[in-house]
């Protein structure tokens, strides 16, 4: 593809951080202004309460629980299994459940907040995969993840798009471990007509499908578009248009990726100690230099390698930059071959914006590509943080996303012309 057609680039390129950009506006907000991080539907819809001791509600639950309370500038903020850019949670999850006994054949939205799952739409003969996999039907369960832009926005302002995606990313990284925990294989689609789920939805511009997720029985079958359409309801409690992030949005809902083979990971670990992690998941912002084992950092990049299951792919090139791990020599790897050598960690504290925790940590990863489609690209990289975060926290080690860094000297001492999307730090 040319690059002057590439629109997610365009979008990417008018987002970029500097040292000058980030000085003239360092995106201090008021905090008492923050939308609300919650959508609830209104009262008269039925409701079912989430019931952990059945595994489907259970396996619903954890891909979204709220693990962590606490009080930050007075504003409570409730944390949960997936970490989010700034703690601001622009996603929403939304369930269709087909042919589970004891459950109505529905679109649900789950109730993050109050553990439930809302019906906003019951089935016929007509449902969610005529628009995402048109020809079948699924008995089991499809996972929609919506972003509700302004929560990020409002903060991030043209920025926040890219962590709309990379939350979004995150979300079904936070949908896998579940699906890990039990014993479910999924798929991740990220190529279907989510334009017309937003028109059906009633999202309106203010809230977007990003991806779907598929775990249950397939069966040749017609299903039908929603015959009626769900009346919009606003995920905040107010709302300002930001016209480059739905144009951005729009454009990159359309492209498709690259195919490839649907291909399940084979994850050892241990179940119990993985529920642990999962629910134990943490952001750290401190490290204390110290270093890691090259066991450990091996088997971070060996998960890595695992495939994500999906048939639609964008290739995702990771650079570690190695501070603290025994055994190795510090400098700029991919995987473990080394492309520099020298300690880099004040040059990786200062190219992440000056955060301290990037300097300190044991291991700076970047991730880049070469995308035909961003908005899955930039899903793909959240995954992949998700995993890290998972696989560092199971293995003792503290982890942290980066979304904030100067990219075009991230991506000049990486010495690549790919974009950089993302960035990690791990350690102790
Ligand atoms: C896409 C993304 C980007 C992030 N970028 C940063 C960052 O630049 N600096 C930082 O201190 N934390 C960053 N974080 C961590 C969030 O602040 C953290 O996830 C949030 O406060 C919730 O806390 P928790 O992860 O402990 O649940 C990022 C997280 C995500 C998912």
């Amino acid at each position: 593809m040319l690059e002057k057609d590439n629109l997610g680039k365009t979008y990417h390129d008018a987002t970029k951080h500097s040292y000058l950009s980030v000085q003239i506006d360092p995106n201090y907000v008021d905090a008492s202004t923050q939308p609300v991080a919650f959508k609830v539907y209104p009262k008269f819809y039925r409701r079912v309460q989430l019931n952990l001791n059945n595994p489907v509600h259970s396996f619903i639950w954890l891909t979204s629980a709220v693990t962590f309370e606490k009080v930050y500038q007075d504003v409570p903020d409730k944390l949960r299994v997936n970490p989010s850019a700034g703690a601001l949670y622009p996603t929403e999850v939304y369930v269709q459940i087909r042919g589970i006994p004891g459950t109505v054949d529905g679109i649900y939205h789950l109730e993050v907040e109050n553990n439930c799952l809302t019906l906003i739409y019951e089935l016929i003969d007509d449902g969610l995969e005529s628009y995402i996999i048109p020809g079948r039907s699924i008995k089991g369960c499809i996972f929609l993840i919506s972003c509700v832009y302004y929560r990020s926005s409002w903060k991030y302002q043209d920025r926040s798009l890219r962590y709309c995606f990379l939350d979004s990313g995150h979300h079904l990284g936070a949908v896998a471990a579940s699906a890990y925990l039990h014993s479910k294989d999924i798929q991740l689609i990220f190529d279907f007509d989510k334009l017309a789920l937003n028109t059906d939805l009633g999202f309106e511009n203010k809230e977007f499908v990003t991806a779907a997720v598929i775990s249950g029985e397939e069966q040749e079958r017609q299903i039908r578009r929603l015959r009626l359409k769900i009346p919009f309801v606003c995920g905040t409690d107010y709302f300002e248009a930001n016209q480059l992030i739905e144009n951005s949005y729009q454009v990159t809902a359309v492209q498709r990726s690259h195919p490839q083979l649907l291909e399940q990971p084979q994850f050892n670990f241990d179940k119990d100690k993985f529920h642990q992690t999962v629910w134990n998941r943490r952001s750290v912002r401190r490290f204390r230099k110290q270093l890691i084992s090259q066991e450990d950092y091996l088997y971070i990049l060996q998960q890595l390698e695992q495939p994500i299951p999906s048939e639609n792919f964008e290739e995702i090139e990771i650079y570690s930059v190695v501070h603290r791990v025994e055994g190795m020599s510090p400098g700029l790897y991919k995987g473990t071959h080394l492309l520099k050598s020298g300690n880099f960690s004040e040059k990786t504290g200062y190219l992440c914006v000056n955060q301290a925790f990037a300097r300190d940590c044991a291991v700076t990863f970047f991730f880049v590509s070469d995308y035909i489609n961003y908005q899955t690209a930039m899903q793909f990289a959240g995954f992949l943080g998700q995993k890290i975060y998972l696989v560092s926290n199971y293995l003792n080690i503290d982890c942290s996303g980066i979304g904030a860094y100067y990219d075009d000297e991230t991506q000049e001492f990486l010495e690549t012309t790919k974009d950089v999307l993302y960035g990690i730090a791990i350690g102790k």
